[in-house]
């Protein structure tokens, strides 16, 4: 933060300097996040900035619009401070991206990195600053349905998933004026929301904090993220806005993280609303005390925090403490020199051909191939008579998936399209079926584009639009069925207890599967869904997630076999939603499977995935050979490389995703039964062979313990895995003594 600028002065210094000429007042100010929305509540936007009362505004995505209020801000607020211009860009700007949990399916940082390098380019040409991305919640319940806003169960791969977004949308430098600030939100505990229900209270035992929920934190602290959002949810009963155990102990002591936090939506003066905070003066109190920097949007702080200085309750000093990150970044983001976007450059951007491209390739990438029995795909590219049947074959809202940018229109490639661009000749028929909706509606639904509030079908329509879809696919040799979740269906406030697929999905595959035909599942959908029945009957099926503005063209560029599919889940699959919380790094209990007096953890079903963390195929084959440890035994501290041989042991060039699990056979806690502590994906040639090596030493063996009370790295057995998913079996033993 102290970088010296081209006049020879420090950042540090600029904001001294200042400090010393703002009064209390625009101090407060610069806490404070306006909302430029209509639904936002608080005085007028231009009022506010006039005065020198704001130091951000969010929800407002109007290029010419950003000039006004920056003009203002500039030319007559009393000292001159530039705003920032914050929303959510969370896989795209215009050209939309695969979802974050679909990203991560890549098991390949350069997807997210590269993906969000171009969502920056786009949202700073329109003149934004700062993405309220990325969102990096660990999520072990599929019921949860913000799942799709992250990179699922892991957090060793939500870590590099994670730091790979940070890189994307920041650059090495957040003075790139191609580059937009990140937000490593919601700061933290969020996926634990009891039942998966959203927004319900998180209760995480402190190893279960530092081993699984924080490393993805602290891996954008060390990719220099330059904000931080806190989360709506009490944290053991202390609401995340107001916590002071994060945001002072963890993050600004223990991590060192410079930057600022900015509270979710309204959650200062929500703590009031969850029986945290007496009144919305105590709200500021709390907030500030726990070293909260920005209030989005609540106006407690511009309300109380004068009152609260002159009553003595808060100092000067610990105001300009929570200002001087902020007034920082906007000196490092270079925006006194040049606070203005171009209007005229960002039709010019977003007609770049490459923002398409690589969309394309990162939805392919991120694809993940679940099933696909007798070889059935690739298909053929002479098919006369394809039907593309399903509520989501031609839907773009579904395609392009959950958090769109407001005002967003949809343009994505659907999977009819890119199937009927992939077959110019053909016949290609399509019919939607039945249409399917929540049960209870979404409040976010009114705020998307082409919102049109129709009612829902009859059942009579339903029933109609039912039978046209099963004769479409009975006049057709070969049925691609595109099925799963619209895209509210998953995202904020849309949880649910069942993961089937929603309506009358699987009754009209079942029926379309009754006529004989060769059958093909995808699947849109931003969360695990028990597809038990497509599992068993089906023989291929594509988790093509919600794969953005190329979505369609991606889904046909695998089907038909330009692309071999390599993608691996992020998330285990559960049988039922009963299942969730479902993940594979468990601990081993008395009763383990297998043992002779196993006790079935459920009488109804045995909890295991559908499919499990790490799986995914491709069209090829690939073998695993030489697992070789270099040394049988180290010390504590000393590092081994595990290496192992791979080969394309079939007939197409694929990839594979290698994937090294541990577990520590005894210590001062109980550990996993495995965690993944490496991953490489690798491109290889038909017969071809690559030998691929991990470090494995104390940054992967050292964990936080209970008993101990610290990190502790410990002299201890490793069961040591190296495979294609998380039931890899090549296996080998390590030992670490004192
Ligand atoms: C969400 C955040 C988001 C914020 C601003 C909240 O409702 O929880 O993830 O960044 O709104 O739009």
């Amino acid at each position: 933060m102290n970088s010296t600028t081209e006049s020879g002065t420090t950042i540090a210094e600029r904001v001294e300097a200042l400090l010393g000429r703002m009064s209390l007042a625009e101090k407060i100010g610069q806490l404070n996040q306006v909302g430029g929305a209509d639904f936002a509540p608080g005085p007028k936007a231009e009022d506010q900035i006039r005065a020198g009362g704001a130091g951000s505004v969010l929800w407002l995505n109007n290029t010419q619009r950003f000039n006004e209020l920056q003009k203002i801000a500039i030319e007559e607020s009393p000292s001159g401070i530039p705003l920032l211009f914050a929303l959510d860009v969370i896989h795209g700007y215009r050209t939309i991206f695969p979802v974050p949990l679909a990203m991560a399916s890549s098991w390949d940082p350069a997807v997210p990195e590269q993906s969000q390098a171009v969502a920056a380019k786009e949202a700073r040409a329109a003149g934004l600053h700062w993405t309220f991305a990325p969102m990096i919640d660990i999520a072990r319940d599929a019921r949860w349905g913000r799942i799709v806003e992250g990179a699922g169960e892991d957090p060793y791969l939500g870590s590099a998933m994670a730091a790979a977004q940070v890189r994307g949308f920041q650059g090495d430098n957040v003075a790139d004026p191609e580059r937009v600030l990140a937000c490593a939100k919601h700061f933290a505990g969020y996926g634990y929301s009891d039942g998966g229900r959203d927004y319900d209270p998180v209760y995480l035992s402190e190893t279960q904090l530092r081993n699984i929920v924080l490393p993805p934190f602290e891996a954008t602290v060390k990719a220099g993220v330059a904000t931080f959002m806190s989360a709506y949810m009490d944290l053991n009963d202390v609401p995340a806005s107001g916590n002071h155990f994060l945001m002072r102990q963890i993050l600004r002591k223990e991590w060192s993280f410079d930057g600022f936090v900015v509270s979710d939506a309204f959650a200062v003066g929500n703590m009031l609303i969850q029986g945290h905070a007496r009144d919305r003066r105590d709200a500021a109190l709390r907030g500030i005390k726990a070293g909260l920097n920005m209030d989005m949007s609540s106006y407690t702080y511009p309300e109380n925090v004068a009152g609260l200085v002159a009553d003595g309750a808060l100092s000067v000093a610990e105001i300009e403490e929570l200002v001087r990150p902020i007034l920082a970044i906007k000196f490092r983001m270079g925006l006194f020199e040049q606070p203005y976007v171009d209007e005229n450059r960002l039709a010019e951007v977003l007609a770049q051909p490459e923002n398409r491209q690589t969309a394309r390739w990162a939805a392919q990438r991120s694809m993940v191939l679940l099933k696909n029995e007798g070889g059935l795909l690739p298909l053929k590219t002479d098919l006369q008579k394809v039907a593309v049947i399903g509520p989501l074959a031609d839907s773009m809202t579904a395609t392009e998936g959950s958090w769109m940018v407001f005002g967003h229109e949809p343009a994505a490639v659907t999977v009819l399209a890119g199937i009927r661009a992939k077959l110019p000749e053909a016949e290609v028929s399509y019919a939607p079926g039945s249409e399917i909706r929540r049960d209870i509606p979404s409040w976010f639904e009114s705020l998307m584009a082409g919102y049109t509030g129709e009612p829902p079908q009859t059942p009579e329509e339903s029933e109609s639009a039912f039978q046209t879809a099963v004769s479409t696919a009975r006049a057709a040799d070969l049925v691609v069925m595109v099925l799963g979740e619209t895209a509210l269906m998953a995202g904020e406030a849309a949880s649910r207890a069942s993961l089937d697929l929603p309506g009358r999905q699987e009754e009209l595959l079942k029926a379309v599967a009754d006529l004989g035909k060769p059958v093909v599942l995808v699947l849109l959908n931003g969360r695990p869904l028990s597809i038990n029945w497509a599992a068993e009957h089906i023989p291929a099926i594509l988790e093509a997630w919600e794969p953005g503005t190329e979505g369609g063209h991606a889904v046909a560029d695998i089907l038909f076999g330009d692309v071999n599919p390599g993608g691996k889940l992020p998330v285990s699959f559960p049988r039922k939603g009963s299942h969730a919380p479902l993940y594979y790094a468990r601990n081993i209990t008395h009763s383990p499977e297998g043992s002779q007096m196993y006790n079935p953890r459920y009488w109804d079903g045995l909890p295991v995935p559908l499919y499990p963390f790490g799986f995914g195929l491709s069209y090829t084959t690939f073998e695993f050979s030489n697992l070789q440890i270099s040394a049988p035994q180290v010390k504590v501290g000393e590092r081994v490389t595990v290496s192992v041989d791979v080969t394309n042991t079939g007939e197409m060039a694929g990839d594979e995703v290698v994937q090294l699990y541990i577990h520590q056979k005894w210590g001062t806690d109980t550990r996993p039964m495995r965690e993944l502590k490496g991953f490489e994906r690798i491109t290889l040639q038909p017969g071809e062979t690559k030998t691929v090596a991990f470090p494995l030493g104390p940054d992967e063996l050292t964990y936080w313990s209970t008993n101990a009370n610290g990190w502790i790295q410990e002299a201890a057995a490793f069961d040591i895995w190296v495979g294609a998913d998380s039931l890899a079996s090549l296996h080998g033993e390590l030992e670490v003594i004192g």
